[in-house]
This record gives structure tokens, C-alpha cells and sequence, in this order.
């Protein structure tokens, strides 16, 4: 059976990019493959998060992937920082990792010029990291959102590179995988772009129903569209991205049709995308309170993900020591 893994950075609650781009995969595949969902706390630590926030994070995010319908019998899931392999694969994988490389990937770029002051050595290495976790499990395929095409690049050229260097066959390379086929890149709808933590723009799904009406209603839009079946500029089509994953496809088609005779009504479009939304993140929201309050529960499911996570790690590393030389 083909190997998935996949992981989120605990930086706060999941939003509707994490559920889209990331976790609505994650639940699809659990019944077709041989799943293994993690947090990625040791990736947080880039970003300097205090020491009181860092177990409660990864809690939180554990709570959330439970409640979005993951199935911890059927695909562990585990806090990345239990399973040390990963740190000694991450070490060999940075031995072969190329300054010049790692200084172009987008992502380091962005956050060089975003956080000036805190260009540190994780940040920069974190394509070897986040390889490392793909890579310990021999993973096929990697559900992940648009925005981390590099990073699975890099995570390929890592397994070429081991294998080239040591002449074996030993990893492979990993695809990405999207729901419905497509790389998701949810938008904010603040009129910046990407939905995203650091963008201070996300529509999450523990929000409760008025918060998240008042954050879809207050969308930036435009003027309207003029003349019939016009392109629609980035602030319009943000909105219809969002429908696009949320909503029913007539839906989507009748608002279509709406703006190409140029008679659509944002705030009509705006109320059925909040509704879509709200029938989406209730349930789930529900399921977040009860696995939030049930402790005992979420350390059994995260002791179980590190036990089942070690014991392909430990075979991973072994054979790579092998391989390297150690003994
Ligand atoms: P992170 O924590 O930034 O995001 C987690 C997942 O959510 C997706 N995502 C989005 N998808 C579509 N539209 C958006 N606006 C949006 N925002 C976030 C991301 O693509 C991602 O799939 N590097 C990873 C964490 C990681 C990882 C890994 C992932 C570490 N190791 C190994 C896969 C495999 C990250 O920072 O994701």
C-alpha cells in the first residue's frame, strides 16, 4: 500500500487554507492508504514561540485534526518532537544541503525579508527538516497546499542526491498530493493573497458562526463588473475560489452566471458563502470542544502516533547509518 505523511506547524488554531489545502486530503486518503499525520513543533521553533505555548500547540492542532474526522486507528498521528530519528536524518540531509540552494527557496526569501532580524539557521535549513519527515517514512505521496511545492522539490532532490551519493536506490521521491486533483492556494480575503497565520488574514474553524459571517462579510470587493462575462479582478475571484471548495457546484454556477450578465450582488454572494462555511465548520467546531476536553484521550492517540511513527523511523535510520558507513 502507498505511504502518505503530512504535517502542520502548530502557530495557532487550523484555518480554512490548513483544512483545504492540507487536512480534507489527509482525511480522504486515511481509508486508501497507509497514513501517518504529524505536527510539526520543532518547525515552529523558527518563529521563537514561548516554552508554555509549545505542548498546547501541538494539543491544539491534535484536537483539531481529530475533530476535522481523522481516524487515529486507521493513521497515528504524532507530535513531530517525539520521534527523535528525524533530528539524525534532518543532520545528513544538511550535509548535503547547499547554501545557495537553500537561499533561494521563496519561502526563506519571504521570511528574510518579512523578519530581517531573525534570519536564523532553522529557518534556512527547513527544507532538509521537513524532507527528513517525508523522507524517514518513505512516503509516495504528501497532501500539502500550493504554497509548499518548493519545499516538496526540495525534499526530492534530497532523496536523489542521498541516493546518487551513496549509489544506492534508497529513497524515493515523493509526490505531492490535492484533493480533487488541483494545488490549492486558499486566498485571504483582506485582498493580500494567501489565507495565512503570519498574514493575520484567516478564517478559522473553531470560529464561531458570527465571527465567521462578520470576516466573510467584510471581504474586499470592488465596484461590479460593467460588461458581461469580464475577467474577474483578484478580490472578486477570491471569493469564488473560496466557493469554489465550499459550496455546491450549482452554487458556484449560479453566481457565475450572476457576474457574467453582470448582475451579481457581493452581499448575496458573500451571505451564501458564509452559510456554506458555517454548515461546514459547525459540526467540526463541536467535535474541537469535546476532544479539547478530554486530555487523557489526545495523549493516548499522540503516545500511540509516536509508537507507530518510531518504529518505521528507527528501521529508516538504521538502514540509512548502514548505508552511510556508521555501524
Ligand atoms: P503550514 O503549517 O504552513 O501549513 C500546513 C498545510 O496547510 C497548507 N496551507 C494552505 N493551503 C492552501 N492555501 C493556503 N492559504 C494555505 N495555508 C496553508 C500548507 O500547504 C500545508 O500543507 N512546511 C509545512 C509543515 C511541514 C510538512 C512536513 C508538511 C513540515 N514537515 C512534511 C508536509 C510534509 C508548513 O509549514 O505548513
Amino acid at each position: 500500500m502507498e505511504k502518505v505523511v503530512s504535517g502542520i506547524r502548530p502557530t495557532g488554531n487550523l484555518h480554512l487554507g490548513n483544512y483545504f489545502g492540507a487536512v480534507k486530503s489527509f482525511v480522504k486518503m486515511q481509508d486508501e492508504y497507509d497514513c501517518k499525520f504529524f505536527i510539526a513543533d520543532w518547525h515552529s521553533l523558527t518563529t521563537h514561540p514561548k516554552p508554555e505555548d509549545i505542548r498546547k500547540s501541538a494539543k491544539t492542532i491534535l484536537a483539531e485534526y481529530l475533530a476535522c474526522g481523522i481516524d487515529p486507528e486507521k493513521a497515528p498521528i504524532y507530535i513531530q518532537s517525539d520521534v527523535k530519528e528525524v533530528l539524525e536524518l534532518y543532520l545528513y540531509f544538511n550535509m548535503n544541503a547547499y547554501l545557495g540552494e537553500l537561499e533561494r527557496v521563496t519561502s526563506f526569501k519571504e521570511k528574510v525579508r518579512k523578519q530581517p532580524d531573525n534570519v536564523n539557521a532553522g529557518l534556512l535549513t527547513y527544507p532538509s527538516l521537513m524532507a527528513a519527515d517525508i523522507l524517514m517514512h518513505k512516503a509516495d505521496k504528501v497532501p500539502v497546499g500550493k504554497d509548499q511545492e518548493q519545499n516538496m522539490e526540495m525534499a526530492r532532490l534530497f532523496a536523489r542526491r542521498f541516493n546518487r551519493i551513496y549509489e544506492v536506490e534508497y529513497f524515493k521521491e515523493p509526490e505531492s498530493f490535492h484533493f480533487n486533483d488541483k494545488a490549492v492556494k486558499i486566498p485571504g480575503l483582506d485582498g493580500s493573497g494567501k489565507m495565512g497565520k503570519s498574514e493575520g488574514n484567516c478564517i478559522y474553524l473553531c470560529d464561531d458562526e458570527k465571527t465567521l459571517t462578520k470576516k466573510v462579510m467584510k471581504a474586499v470587493t470592488d465596484a461590479g463588473p460593467t460588461e458581461p462575462n469580464s475577467p474577474k479582478p483578484d478580490v472578486i475571484q477570491n471569493l469564488f475560489t473560496l466557493m469554489e471548495v465550499a459550496s455546491t457546484p450549482d452554487t458556484l454556477d449560479y453566481f457565475n452566471e450572476k457576474w457574467n450578465t453582470c448582475e451579481i450582488r457581493y452581499g448575496d454572494l458573500k451571505k451564501q458563502l458564509a452559510a456554506d462555511l458555517c454548515n461546514l465548520t459547525r459540526p467540526i467546531r463541536e467535535r474541537i470542544l469535546d476532544f479539547q476536553a478530554n486530555d487523557e484521550y489526545l495523549n493516548k492517540v499522540a503516545r500511540m502516533g509516536a509508537e507507530a511513527a518510531r518504529e518505521t523511523a528507527a528501521k529508516t535510520l538504521a538502514e540509512v547509518r548502514q548505508i552511510i558507513g556508521f555501524k
